[in-house]
């Protein structure tokens, strides 16, 4: 696990802005986050922009439907070449499973990611909805549930990575947001993590938005961020 990935999100409102975006940065990153607001808006006109600048894709639907709608929907995602999906672990093995079974079929390299609960959420928000055990363990389960079914990684919060790495094995890819160079501005992110933090936790992408698409440069702001992760990777996997 030395190939460390920055994922850029693209938490831009249309693909005309997505387009500038990308160009700013240029070689500054070569992996984007399309998430749903941007996908609502202009999702499959941003997949081939990203795909004709040769970027890799990263995107961020988290399907959460029952098992054949979740296979359909992720054969129409792999017309688009991307390299990360994600689903929510909460659909429960079935649907998880028919995620895997699509791409699969497909002849893809996609890989599922499975969100686990989201970071919005707390303990009380859970037992609202009748989990009662807290967050943590809920992560854990799911998490566990999801790898086994077929997925090939989760998206997690890079406070909850080393416990999913020391569960899951070192095969599992662990996405980490929440991500800030240290001195950059948290915006609503209430639990941050730097860079290297995320590494060392066992982080094999990070996911950082406004830190690089909100920076007077973004192309510098990418490259001292590959910089400490590098440097980082290198240290903690010697
Ligand atoms: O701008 P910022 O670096 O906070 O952006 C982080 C990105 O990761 C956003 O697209 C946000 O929606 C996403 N994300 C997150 N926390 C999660 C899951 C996704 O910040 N738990």
């Amino acid at each position: 696990m030395s190939q460390h990935e920055i994922i850029a999100a693209l938490d831009v409102p249309d693909s005309k802005q997505a387009a500038e975006t990308v160009r700013r940065i240029g070689d500054g990153v070569s992996f984007y986050k399309v998430g749903l607001e941007l996908f609502i808006a202009d999702g499959p006109e941003t997949l081939r922009m990203l795909a004709g600048e040769g970027k890799k894709i990263f995107l961020d639907l988290k399907l959460h439907d029952i098992p054949r709608t979740v296979e359909r929907a992720t054969a129409s995602c792999m017309r688009f070449g991307v390299d990360l999906l994600t689903i929510h672990a909460q659909g429960a093995a079935a649907m998880t499973a028919a995620a895997a079974k699509a791409v699969r079929d497909a002849g893809a390299h996609t890989k599922i990611l499975a969100v686990t609960v989201l970071t919005s959420l707390d303990n009380t928000d859970l037992s609202a909805i009748g989990v009662t055990r807290p967050v943590g363990e809920q992560v854990l389960s799911l998490g566990k549930l999801a790898v086994s079914s077929g997925a090939d990684g989760l998206v997690c919060s890079p406070r909850e990575a080393a416990a999913l790495r020391a569960a899951l094995g070192p095969d599992a890819l662990l996405v980490t947001p929440g991500v800030r160079p240290a001195g950059s501005a948290v915006g609503d992110q209430k639990r941050v993590a730097t860079p290297a933090d995320a590494i060392r936790a066992g982080a094999t992408h990070l996911v950082v938005g406004r830190p690089i698409i909100g920076a007077a440069d973004p192309r510098a702001a990418a490259l001292a961020i590959r910089e400490e992760v590098e440097r980082a990777a290198a240290e903690h996997y010697r």
